[in-house]
């Protein structure tokens, strides 16, 4: 069984959307939220989580946009919850991802596109180990 780190971005607790969002993922069988904060990032935490990026034209935009506001990390668990998870989500631009996905239904541009699901073991670990550090 494998774990990943969720963010629910600003964007999702500015309209609304945080409960529809866990809504659909505790729907899914066989998966559990072991932990979830309301919580504001800073600068630190966001280049630990987004550093892969920096350097990228997308990279201030998108640290700004990640603290414009509150977002509500989660650690969810289960089979196979990482591949599902991005599943759930959908591609990262809105725009290319199918009805029926958080991002096909509710997204609207590339930068604000709802959720952040960990893209694979390692950083799933990686995620973890800065959002909630007392769970690594
Ligand atoms: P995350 O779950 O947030 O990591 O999204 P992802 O794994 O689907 O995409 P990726 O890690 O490649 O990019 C991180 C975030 O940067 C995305 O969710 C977008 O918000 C933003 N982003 C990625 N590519 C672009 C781009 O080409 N233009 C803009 N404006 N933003 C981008
Ligand atoms: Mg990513």
């Amino acid at each position: 069984t494998q774990r990943t780190l969720v963010l629910l971005k600003p964007d999702a607790v500015r309209r609304g959307l945080t409960g529809e969002i866990i809504s659909r993922i505790e729907r899914k069988a066989g998966w559990r939220i072991t932990a979830l904060e309301l919580r504001a990032l800073g600068q630190e935490t966001l280049e630990q989580h987004y550093g892969e990026h920096q350097g990228k034209p997308f990279y201030e935009p998108l640290v700004e946009f990640m603290s414009s506001g509150p977002v509500v990390a989660l650690i969810v668990e289960g089979e196979r919850v990482i591949e599902g998870l991005r599943a759930l989500a959908g591609p990262t631009d809105p725009i290319a991802a199918a009805p029926g996905s958080i991002r096909g239904d509710y997204g609207v541009i590339v930068r604000e596109n709802l959720i952040h699901a960990s893209d694979s073991e390692e950083s799933a670990e990686r995620e973890v180990k800065i959002f909630f550090p007392g769970r690594a």
